[in-house]
């Protein structure tokens, strides 16, 4: 068993002992003693009739930290996007994003079973990025056997593309063409804090150019639940409406909102963290023969590495890990993925690389 120190953030939770080294996800980070006392405290109110104050003061946070004029606070981060894309698009109009954007993928291709969007993708570079040329290629002239392209999707930082953040000039460059096409921008940010803290710039830089923007507070942020959706007053309200009628209309949502406050106030500033210790990560397993990975190419908190070693798969190592008290996931037959977070510290580092030597030998 991998008996890591106590984590100092965790010290009071009696989960604390004997915890397996958890590199699954960020989403497995659970509320901080501050959070739990700030929900427990939180003033709360009907958030449906506008009343929630907790909630109100969240969305006033979001707001002025991504320079938007209006945020909505929703359950996750699915229905951030979806509800996004409600607004941009109607029914038959379509959506450009990413191949492998977590929303084309990991979302049940919601925009089109639920709001009737057509998703056109471009493919992904290593580097999460869509090619300029190609992007601006799939914009639809104005024909009758065409559907009418309104929106761009990008993700930043890119799940699949590792971590992968998009810097300003690359996004400024991609308004750009959503503004010379008269097409909307939404950004996927469900870890933008992440890219910000990897530029060192605010997250408010990287937003600028979104007509909407999306961010996560339960992830690396170690909220809860809860999503963040950030824009122009005019498309929170009618994001507001869209959140309705799926259903994400909360009550006293300050409980969940008052965590979200001390995400954003305790939580941001220590990713470069969860940084430094996924790069440890990397470089220890791009030495370890049977591993391969380019440990430069990941810069924030995502690592995905293959496994080479005749006979053993992923499944294999991710079994044989979790007996040593270290969580990591399959996500492809060769493929591991492993996330930094909070709860995560350098020692546990060393500690799966330790246990991952060891299978390996
Ligand atoms: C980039 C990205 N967008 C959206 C989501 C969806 O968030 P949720 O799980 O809160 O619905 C995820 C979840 O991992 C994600 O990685």
């Amino acid at each position: 068993m991998c008996n890591t120190d106590a984590n100092p953030i965790l010290i009071d939770f009696k989960e604390n002992s004997m915890r397996p080294v958890e590199l699954r996800s960020d989403t497995m980070t659970r509320p901080t003693p501050a959070m739990r006392k700030a929900m427990a405290e939180a003033e709360v109110g009907d958030d449906v009739f506008g009343e929630d104050p907790t909630v109100n003061r969240l969305e006033a946070m979001a707001a002025e930290r991504m320079g938007k004029a209006a945020a909505l606070f929703v359950p996750s981060g699915t229905m951030a996007n979806l509800v996004s894309q409600m607004v941009h698009c109607g029914r038959g109009d379509e959506m450009i994003l990413g191949s492998l954007a977590h929303s084309f993928y990991y979302e049940q291709g919601g925009s089109a079973a639920v709001a009737c969007i057509h998703p056109r993708t471009v493919p992904n570079q290593p580097d999460g990025k869509l090619p300029l040329d190609e992007l601006e290629a799939a914009i639809r002239d104005d024909n009758i056997h065409f559907p009418r392209t309104r929106l761009i999707a990008l993700e930043n930082t890119h799940n699949l593309c590792g971590g992968a953040p998009l810097d300003p000039a690359y996004l400024s460059a991609v308004g750009d063409i959503a503004r010379r096409h008269r097409i909307k921008l939404h950004i996927d940010g469900a870890r933008l804090f992440n890219a910000a803290a990897a530029f060192g710039v605010e997250a408010r830089q990287l937003a600028a150019e979104a007509d909407s923007i999306s961010f996560c507070l339960s992830k690396g942020l170690a909220a809860p639940v809860g999503s963040v959706v950030c824009g122009s007053a005019e498309f929170i309200h009618t994001a507001r409406r869209a959140r309705k009628v799926l259903g994400g209309g909360m009550r006293q949502a300050g409980v969940l909102a008052a965590a979200g406050i001390v995400a954003l106030n305790e939580m941001v500033d220590r990713l470069v963290e969860d940084h430094a210790n996924a790069h440890r990560l990397a470089v220890g397993l791009a030495g370890i023969p049977g591993l391969q990975l380019d440990p430069e190419r990941y810069v924030t908190n995502i690592v995905y590495f293959d496994v080479i070693k005749p006979g053993l798969n992923a499944a294999d190592l991710v079994a044989a890990l979790q007996k040593e008290g270290v969580r990591m996931l399959a996500s492809g037959a060769h493929t591991l993925r492993a996330v930094s977070h909070y709860e995560v510290t350098a020692a546990d580092i060393d500690c799966a690389l330790n246990a991952m030597a060891k299978i390996m030998k």
